[in-house]
């Protein structure tokens, strides 16, 4: 009995004292006893609250849920301090008991814990989704863009839908080669029934449900009074394994036919006939992801010579891996590109000058005419294409601004840090779950003059070069994540959501609605998701800029 009291009074003591000679954790809100800061945290909008901590504690600050550290890393050199140049221990994702093990989703590339399979995907994507990949891509965006305008003059109000459908459509297209011809094609709906899940329910309250806190609860059995959460995890994951499997199985069917369109997994599931090994990457088809995070670009060959499923070489990693990857590039370009256009189309509204100044840039070089009609109006001969983005300066300074006002992802995801950390004397614990605070950089008035104005001009060469902060103040630098984990969606992205801003732009005009006593409406905007930063759906009035758009937007190809 002396020596357990022996024993325990070391423990106490060696805790104690490594308590005192380590250094101080960051500063942030006092914790209370147990719960931590738990009273402190929003499910709503949370960056409004961490970016009021930003202010108060400086560039990290700490705060504890139960035992669970949170830190927020609030400035471009600490983000990139410690998710980049310490990426190799700051890359882990939470384990997430609910989202990840009960409802299936730990092997979407979001979720995948640091390591092989992490980096296998990431590798995937990349053949994907590198930036020499890109441009064979343009034909399907241009040919998906003249619906999206169309749909949008026929039900203006539903642009968010529309929105969906585009960016559903187009990843559905790229990821699996299968092109959606009606709003209820089975794919699309099993797709939007399953990022309704994810995004609604699973991720509701910001993923972290009591079992998540509370481990044992898993245990319980189905029929325990309180285990709602484990009969609905079941049929969810059911779902998402329908979702992963079902277009994958369809690829599959299409390639034995001799009938598949090139797309990312036809592409992969064929390379293997090239080369002894599935991550062979001397047939890496555009640029990959290596260890320290950086890329490299390949000359591309994502195309499709050879028509037959090399069964006999395709291990069930490879398998594994192409299937949740495939699945994994749906589920995260739904939300964000919704929220990026929505902010567009927001800002807008709002920012009349911005819209004109866009519009005569395009008419400038699209080639424009009257509309016929005797009006005044000039409009564009043609719909835009990549080729004309060079002279487009102003456009682009458009989407630059809409990436920084509108912050789609204003917290990042959380990385896991995998072992304890020492930054500017401060203690990181080991399994922190570590945010990248950019809604706080975003908003910074050190690094753009009043931040909360919508001004493209900020982005224009002179000004740029006034202040020769450019490169570092590119709010592409912050607003797709950090590190290796960083979103290998960008390159996707800075095509098609270009394509549809300037497509919009030179052929609608989208202005403030008016009420039946022609008095205009201001657009009132709430931001419910917890993740991201998605405008609630607003009115406005979008319609053709003249009988000459309405022409070029209904025509065929
Ligand atoms: C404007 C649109 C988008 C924005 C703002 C955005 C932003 C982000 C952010 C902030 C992250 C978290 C990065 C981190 O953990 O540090 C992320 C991850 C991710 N994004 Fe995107 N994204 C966008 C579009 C897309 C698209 C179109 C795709 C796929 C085609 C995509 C695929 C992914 C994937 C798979 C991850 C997880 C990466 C990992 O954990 O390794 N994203 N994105």
């Amino acid at each position: 009995m002396a020596l357990i009291g022996t024993l325990l009074l070391l423990a106490i003591g060696l805790l104690a004292y490594s308590r005192l000679t380590r250094p101080p954790f960051p500063p942030g809100p006092n914790p209370l006893p147990i719960i931590g800061n738990i009273l402190d945290i929003t499910s709503k909008e949370l960056w409004l609250t961490a970016f009021k901590w930003a202010r108060t504690y400086g560039p990290v600050t700490h705060i504890r849920i139960f035992n669970q550290s949170l830190v927020f890393l609030n400035t471009p050199k600490a983000v990139f301090d410690l998710l980049d140049k310490r990426g190799s221990i700051y890359s882990d994702k939470p384990h997430l008991i609910m989202a990840g093990e009960l409802c299936g989703c730990e092997n979407m590339a979001a979720f995948t814990p640091y390591g092989d399979r992490a980096r296998r995907q990431r590798k995937l994507m990349q053949k994907a989704f590198g930036p020499a990949v890109i441009p064979r891509y343009h034909g399907l965006m241009q040919m998906e863009s003249r619906p999206f305008l169309s749909r949008l003059v026929t039900s203006p109000l539903q642009f968010q839908e529309h929105i969906r459908r585009y960016a559903g459509g187009l990843t559905l297209l790229v990821v699996y080669g299968h092109q959606v011809k009606s709003n209820d094609d089975p794919f699309l709906t099993l797709a939007e029934e399953c990022v309704d899940i994810l995004a609604n329910r699973i991720a509701s309250g910001g993923g972290i449900w009591p079992v998540d806190i509370f481990p044992l609860l898993k245990h319980l059995p189905l029929w325990f009074p309180g285990t709602s959460f484990k009969r609905n995890a079941q049929i969810w994951k059911a779902k998402m394994e329908e979702f992963v499997d079902r277009p994958y199985e369809f690829v599959k069917s299409e390639i034995k036919k001799g009938t598949a369109r090139p797309s990312f997994v036809s592409t992969l599931l064929e390379l293997p006939k090239l080369s002894s090994s599935p991550f062979d990457t001397s047939f890496d088809s555009s640029s990959t992801t290596d260890d320290e995070g950086s890329s490299s670009d390949r000359d591309s060959s994502f195309s499709s010579h050879d028509t037959e499923v090399a069964k006999d070489i395709i291990t069930d990693d490879h398998d594994h891996d192409i299937r949740w990857t495939a699945n994994s590039m749906y589920s995260a370009s739904i939300d964000t590109t919704i929220t990026t256009l929505s902010h567009f189309i927001l800002a807008m509204v709002q920012h009349p000058h911005v819209l004109q100044r866009a519009q005569a840039e395009l008419d400038g070089v699209l080639g424009s005419r009257g509309d016929g009609l005797g009006s005044s109006q000039s409009v564009a001969n043609r719909l835009p294409t990549f080729e004309d983005r060079a002279r487009l300066p102003y456009c682009d300074a458009v989407f630059t601004e809409t990436l920084r006002w509108g912050v789609p992802v204003p917290l990042s995801l959380p990385h896991r840090l995998t072992q304890p950390d020492t930054y500017e004397g401060m203690h990181i614990p080991q399994g922190s779950l570590v945010f990248g605070n950019i809604w706080a950089i975003m908003r910074d008035p050190g690094l753009y003059q009043d931040p909360e104005v919508f001004e493209p001009e900020r982005w224009l060469a002179d000004a740029i070069e006034e202040e020769e902060a450019g490169k570092d103040r590119d709010p592409r630098a912050f607003v797709f994540g950090f590190g290796r984990r960083r979103c290998p969606g960008t390159h996707l992205v800075e095509s098609s959501v270009w394509l549809l801003i300037t497509s919009m732009l030179a052929t609608l005009d989208i202005r403030k609605a008016r009420d039946e006593k022609g008095v205009e409406i201001e657009p009132v905007v709430k931001f419910e998701n917890a993740v991201f930063r998605t405008p609630s759906p607003f009115v406005c009035d979008i319609r053709p800029r003249s009988e000459e758009a309405l022409r070029l937007i209904m025509e065929e190809e």
